[in-house]
């Protein structure tokens, strides 16, 4: 085959019908493969075309229902986006314990974002950031001149912090801009506002303004959930309420103390979050890492990381959770907005404003992360996942969807979940004629 070039110029000036039959030609695809990035009803290439470069199709992410949210008295059905099985069941299975106390109490701080701008060369930094500060008012009021919109609908700059940071390459004044964003991510009315100080603030310095941009570390922005699971729903077959309770202390002591752990306790939490993020066409990655830069920003002293979730027992022996984290959703502006399907995932969840919004994402972490914690002080994970992954098997190995139970039963039962034992199964299944 000859050598292939990636460097194709103008792709961008094509329509999406001449991209996809160059990427076609260009991998081989068959023409199957090509029609899985179709747009399906519903969706209008137009609308998908303007909000990425270079669009081919679409890629389709399952998108499944959570039941049993009660979220500040309030009853709602959650959207999920996630490719991966068992999160949208294990959330629901925690939100039914919560519902037994009254469900998920909820809140959120204003949603303030942080903006920053990287001052250098700055000969005098004690003084300067006096000089920065003394014009507080001003600068505010010049940043507001930005975004008239923002300031109508009750937001808007709000303060101004100045600090000095010793680097690798030495000494730099960096400016904090606090934005008020309203129902908005931030992103652009915060990087705007800091593009339009920067100048003045770097005359003010004495210095030169370089980074003009939003800290996704959203520390102001915060969204807290809590929850009382009660002992008596905790039982299982092997193990009794007040066990349960002990052995999901027990793993949750092992988060705060080792970060290996931490690390996959808070990857749980965002299972909930990412997908409710996703769902919602919030960007997720400034949501993911926001929240485990929080978690390690606002671990004890010699902790690297902390989890997001706290666990407690109550004095009734329940066990009492709650969750914190930086939460820069928004509702106008961004893909929200645009993307038919997160607009039509928000009217499901019924969110008017983004803190409700922030409120049901740290719910949905908080269930998330208790149906983890409580499969795995108990009968462990696998078991759920592995019928699900059985069930995923038993299809691709080729069985009729009234075939597909008693194959997963099987495969269950005699502990062997492959794709080859599926084939033999399904084949013996057969051999053996309708029940
Ligand atoms: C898997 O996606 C998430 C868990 O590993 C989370 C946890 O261990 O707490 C089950």
């Amino acid at each position: 085959m000859s050598e292939r070039s990636s460097e194709i110029s103008g792709l961008y000036r094509r329509t999406i019908e001449e991209r996809r039959e160059l990427v076609r030609e260009w991998a081989g695809l068959t023409e199957a493969e090509v029609r899985s990035y179709e747009f399906p009803p519903g969706i209008d290439p137009a609308t998908i075309d303007r909000m990425i470069e270079n669009v081919i199709g679409v890629y389709p992410f399952p998108l499944g229902v959570a039941t049993n949210f009660r979220i500040n008295g309030q009853d709602r059905l959650i959207p999920m986006a996630i490719e991966e099985p068992s999160v949208v069941a294990a959330a629901s299975n925690a939100a039914k314990v919560a519902r037994a106390t009254g469900g998920f109490r909820a809140s959120a701080t204003a949603p303030v974002m942080i903006g920053q701008v990287q001052i250098l060369d700055v000969p005098d930094p004690a003084a300067a950031r006096l000089r920065i500060l003394d014009e507080r008012d001003r600068l505010l009021e010049a940043a507001n001149a930005k975004d008239p919109v923002l300031v109508k609908f009750g937001g808007g700059a709000r303060d101004l912090e100045v600090r000095l940071l010793q680097t690798p390459r030495g000494s730099m004044l960096i400016v904090h801009l606090l934005v008020d964003a309203r129902d908005a991510g931030g992103m652009n009315a915060v990087n705007t506002m800091c593009e339009a100080l920067a100048p003045e603030l770097a005359r003010l310095a004495g210095g030169r303004s370089v980074l003009r941009i939003i800290s996704n570390l959203a520390v102001h922005r915060l969204a807290r959930a809590r929850a009382t699971f009660r002992v008596d729903l905790l039982a299982t077959d092997r193990a009794t309420g007040p066990e349960v309770v002990e052995a999901i202390l027990d793993a949750y002591a092992l988060a705060v103390a080792d970060p290996y752990r931490c690390a996959t306790h808070n990857k749980g939490i965002m299972n909930g979050i990412s997908s409710v993020v996703i769902a919602t066409g919030n960007d997720y990655r400034a949501i993911e890492s926001g929240a485990h830069t929080y978690a390690a920003w606002s671990a004890e002293e010699g902790a690297v990381v902390r989890p997001l979730t706290t666990y407690e027992k109550d004095a009734a022996g329940n066990l009492v959770g709650s969750i914190e984290l930086p939460t820069a959703l928004g509702l106008i502006g961004g893909a929200t907005a645009v993307h038919p399907t997160a607009k039509a995932n928000v009217k499901l969840l019924g969110v008017k404003t983004a803190r409700e919004l922030a409120e049901i994402v740290a719910a949905v972490g908080l269930a998330q992360n208790f149906a983890a914690l409580r499969a795995l002080a108990t009968e462990g994970i696998q078991r759920g996942h592995m019928e699900l992954h059985a069930r995923n098997l038993a299809t691709s190995a080729g069985a009729r969807p009234d075939e597909v139970d008693r194959v997963v039963a099987r495969l269950v039962q005699e502990h062997a979940i492959r794709f080859d034992r599926a084939k033999e199964v399904i084949e013996e299944l057969r051999a053996l004629g309708p029940r």
